[in-house]
């Protein structure tokens, strides 16, 4: 079975069909780590085109944000207006289908999935070696895939109990079935922030656990204008230029 891993469209429906597009034909299942909604201009059309693949999907903390399952005061002015303007036009039947999903789950044996980490599925960054290292006695699996920083990467626990992070290889397939034991990252599709505004996915066939980190452009453009059409922030629409 060839999964499809996506993370953190934020309702980007331009970055979602071209990752989409890429994609064709590699794969499967599709897996969702979370944050379907929230900063982007297109909450109902993301929403139902998740529902129309028939995911594995996780809810994320924007999207509970925006169903009212999480207090908006941690977050800062430009993500609580965008919350405040999903509010406003999301659709009872997308609120329906976010509210049922979970923010964490095992879907394999080998693999499990968390929005951002094993140890707080809603709320902690991992984004660097020691974060990630007092994650791996929070799952049981040789992998854990988590999204919510919006940076593609990969720790590896080594033969000495300690946690490095290796950088992404992209377009390129590698085993993860090596007894390393692994917090992955796919990146983010619809807003990266790795200094690279490319959407960013990952493929992953369990037969033989070869990985694959990829990135694909899209029309910002489109994006942008919604957004701004939306009366969106002008820094959330900048940031998607330039992956910040
Ligand atoms: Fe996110």
């Amino acid at each position: 079975m060839r999964i499809l891993i996506l993370s953190d469209i934020h309702a980007n429906l331009a970055a979602f069909e071209a990752v989409m597009k890429d994609a064709q034909g590699k794969w499967d299942q599709l897996w969702f780590l979370g944050d379907l909604i929230g900063y982007g201009p297109d909450p109902n059309e993301c929403t139902a085109l998740m529902q129309s693949y028939d995911p594995i999907a996780l809810s994320g903390n924007h999207d509970w944000a925006i169903l009212g399952k999480l207090e908006i005061d941690s977050f800062n002015d430009y993500a609580k207006n965008a919350v405040l303007w999903a509010r406003g036009v999301i659709t009872k039947e997308s609120t329906v289908y976010l509210d049922s999903l979970p923010p964490a789950s095992v879907p394999h044996e080998k693999v499990s999935i968390a929005h951002a980490s094993p140890r707080q599925p809603i709320w902690e960054y991992v984004l660097d070696p020691g974060t990630a290292d007092a994650n791996f006695e929070y799952f049981d699996t040789p992998i854990c895939l988590v999204g919510h920083t919006h940076v593609p990467a990969v720790f590896e626990k080594t033969v000495n109990n300690r946690t490095n992070s290796a950088y992404p290889i992209y377009d390129e397939p590698w085993h993860i079935d090596d007894g390393v034991r692994r917090i992955i990252n796919p990146g983010s599709v619809g807003q990266p922030r790795d200094s690279d505004p490319r959407a960013s996915y990952a493929l992953l066939d369990l037969e033989t656990m070869m990985w694959q980190h990829c990135r694909v452009p899209y029309d910002i453009e489109r994006t942008q204008k919604k957004m701004r059409e939306a009366g969106l922030s002008d820094r959330l629409i900048a940031r998607l230029s330039f992956g910040w």
